[in-house]
């Protein structure tokens, strides 16, 4: 057995002696979907600090707890906070989590994120199902000896993210007339906003919003064979002709603006899986 899967069982057995949950979905509560985490019944609150071989969060806005509990009647894990590559962590510590979580039985994964908006339909506040995504870290979780037991070599990338999941959330969002955009998600890693250049390059390459999370989540989640939904809120506008200057309370502010629908959106797909 390789180290890194007996540190996933030696995880996943402390978590299930907490728990009786036995989910099939994972949640990660990024910016602009904490909320979420008090709608949550029956739930068992695990403090990271107390998981064995999980980082600690550090970034502000982000809580550090694995919650299992129940959803919209389905039995659920959520992450309330994630961590960050701009946080010192490596990308096999970012993804640890993500592992755990399938061993504890998910098939399903809800990715949530804020992003800057460079699509020039979007604005701040507006919610985005994301289709596909660019690796710009410069790095990649799987990079290192690879476990047969966790998944291939070369993991395939043609569908990331769930088409069946996209248009149950599509479908999902008319019903409720919320508008909710489709777009590209590109990966970097900060913790710097990017520069006027950086987003005008980001948009020629073919995206349509940008983050500092999410991708290395989603690259092991494939390896890992689950199922992915990624849903962005817009938390600030980066159009490089009239682009101002972004301070990170205004992008907390601005996912705040997305929340609610966010919830919305996020309980009822879970409703439906
Ligand atoms: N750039 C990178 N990451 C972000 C941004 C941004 O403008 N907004 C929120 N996360």
């Amino acid at each position: 057995m390789s180290a890194l899967l007996t540190k996933i069982k030696e995880a996943k057995e402390f978590i299930q002696n907490k728990s009786k949950i036995k989910p099939r979905i994972g949640i990660i509560l990024g910016t602009g979907l904490g909320g979420l985490a008090e709608e949550i019944e029956d739930r068992d609150v695990i403090p990271y600090c107390n998981i064995p071989h999980f980082p600690i969060s550090t970034a502000p806005g982000h809580k550090g707890n694995l919650i299992l509990g129940r959803l919209s009647d389905k039995q659920i894990v959520a992450m309330q906070g994630r961590f960050h590559f701009y946080e010192g962590y490596s990308l096999d510590e970012i993804t640890f989590p993500i592992r755990v979580m399938k061993f504890l039985g998910i098939k399903f994964l809800i990715e949530s994120n804020a992003a800057g908006g460079m699509n020039p339909d979007f604005k701040i506040g507006d919610l985005m199902v994301i289709t596909d995504h660019i690796n710009l870290t410069g790095n990649n979780p799987l990079i290192g000896p690879n476990d047969e037991q966790l998944g291939p070599r070369f993991p395939d990338m043609s569908e990331p993210y769930n088409k069946r999941l996209i248009e149950l959330i599509r479908k999902i969002a008319l019903e409720e007339g919320i508008e909710l955009h489709r777009g590209v998600y590109v990966g970097v890693t900060g913790p710097n906003f990017e520069t006027r250049a950086e987003y005008k390059f980001l948009r020629l390459i073919g995206a349509d919003a940008v983050g500092m999370s999410t991708v290395p989540e989603v690259i092991v989640a494939q390896h890992s064979n689950l199922r992915v939904l990624g849903i962005t809120c817009i938390s600030d506008e980066c159009f490089p002709d009239t682009l101002k200057p972004v301070d990170f309370r205004k992008v907390i502010q601005g996912a705040k603006k997305a929340e609610p629908k966010m919830k919305k959106l996020v309980k009822r797909v879970i409703e439906k899986i």
